[in-house]
């Protein structure tokens, strides 16, 4: 493949990962993801992120490099944004073949450089205020934007093209699907990157939303035309939007999210389950939407993004061996994990003898600030007088989560 400009001067050279792999090893990506690394040339040629040896990926990286006349021999900077090996598995490659290049990272990247690759050789540090000259018009400005989401990560900024290059931050999975401009892409392809943008945030960046918020805070004057970040879309059309669905998604954690109940359940033998009818019924007659998972059938990936963005949540499970059901503590603790805070939250279950379940449920989320709707929990089968009452919780439920302001709105 080809390089693609992004701006005068700034080529992608990036890959679109097709793997049954998982991202981080835990989170599928069956839509593919890509790995954006770009090219800026004055007279001097920085790279911006790389990439690692992934589905071919560092092969489509020098082919790309090549299509534009240059060798890794030319260059003269990597400027490593973030060190995750993502972004910089093939720097000791890379830095082998080149003969003259510099590393460009933040304070807080010296050491990552020297722990993950080696170097303490042509390693430069540096952070807010700082720029780069690469002539021609071409300079770089770096911004620290620490714990987005690892400690030391920062953005670039290319002053002539308005282009900021700020890594994760504003990042998606899915992989292209034939152009890497969001103006290229149709309304319906659009709500497959929002979906996809969600899930990247909710899986890898959502505990870290205060931080996003001050990342954004932090370039917020900058005069910015594109963005360019290393996953997903490059944002030339309308850079805002991706920046306002990252401000909801980062508000999210700070109150309730959406008018939308996320339903989380698991049974052995078909007795929660049956409450968990009653319940959909009662969430059902007051018209709130739900999304349902089955644990351990769904996959923790999805039910995190829908939990994300959702204002209540419903957790149907037994008691098992004294305890809750397995795999329903394992989702929990995903859960609790990506501080998915301030929801509405029901909890209900069938149990043999003496239970247990409420109990280590109501131990595991003391510090979620979560407001629980009064939980069910019933021996054996529900009875016609259970079922009534579940009915009625869930539908007290929905008509809190109906309250809630679409937040979305507030950043369309
Ligand atoms: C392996 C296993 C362990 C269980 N452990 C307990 C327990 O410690 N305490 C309890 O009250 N019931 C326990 N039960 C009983 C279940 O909670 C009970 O059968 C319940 O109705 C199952 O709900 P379900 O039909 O939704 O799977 C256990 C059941 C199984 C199969
Ligand atoms: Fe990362
Ligand atoms: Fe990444």
């Amino acid at each position: 493949m080809k390089a693609i400009e992004i701006a005068d001067g700034i080529h992608w050279i990036g890959a679109n990962i097709s793997t049954t792999d998982l991202f981080e090893g835990i989170w599928p990506i069956p839509q593919g993801v890509t790995i954006n690394s770009y090219v800026i040339k004055g007279d001097k040629i920085a790279i911006v992120d790389l990439v690692r040896d992934w589905a071919g990926a560092s092969t489509y990286l020098i082919d790309e490099l090549k299509s534009l006349g240059i060798s890794p021999k030319d260059v003269d900077y990597f400027v490593m944004n973030h060190l995750e090996p993502d972004h910089t598995g093939d720097l000791k490659a890379m830095f082998e073949l080149s003969e003259k290049v510099e590393i460009i990272t933040s304070k807080k990247g010296v050491p990552l450089v020297e722990a993950f690759y080696g170097f303490t050789e042509r390693v430069r540090a540096v952070g807010t205020g700082d720029t780069l000259d690469l002539g021609q018009g071409k300079i770089l400005h770096f911004y620290d934007i620490p714990n987005v989401h690892w400690p030391e990560t920062m953005a670039t900024f290319e002053e002539s093209t308005g282009t900021l290059l700020p890594c994760d931050a504003f990042g998606s999975f899915g992989a292209f699907k034939g152009s890497i401009f969001d103006d290229e892409v149709s309304d319906a392809d659009h709500k497959f990157y929002e979906r996809e943008s969600l899930r990247y945030y909710a899986n890898i960046v959502g505990p870290f939303s205060n931080f996003v918020l001050k990342a954004i805070e932090a370039v917020g004057t900058l005069d910015i035309k594109i963005i360019a970040p290393s996953h997903g879309l490059v944002w030339r059309g309308d850079p805002g939007r991706i920046v306002n669905r990252y401000k909801a998604y980062a508000n999210y954690m700070k109150d309730y999210a959406e008018p939308k109940i996320t339903v989380i359940w698991g049974s052995m033998y078909g007795n929660t389950e049956l409450m968990l009818r009653a319940v959909l019924q009662g969430i059902a007659s007051e018209g709130v939407l739900t999304e349902i998972f089955r644990v351990p059938q769904d996959n923790i990936s999805y039910i995190l993004a829908s939990v994300w963005e959702s204002a209540g949540l419903v957790f149907g499970m037994p008691t098992y061996e004294y305890k809750m059901y397995p795999p329903m503590r394992d989702a929990l603790t995903h859960i609790i994990h990506k501080k998915a805070m301030h929801k509405k939250v029901f909890r209900f279950g069938s149990y043999g003898w003496s239970g247990g379940a409420q109990k280590e449920f109501d131990g595991m989320i003391e510090k979620m600030k979560w407001d629980i709707v009064e939980p069910l929990e019933f021996q054996g089968g529900p009875t016609d007088a259970d079922l009534d009452l579940a009915f009625e919780r869930g539908a007290a439920l929905a008509r809190e989560v109906k309250q809630i302001p679409i937040k979305s709105k507030e950043f369309p």
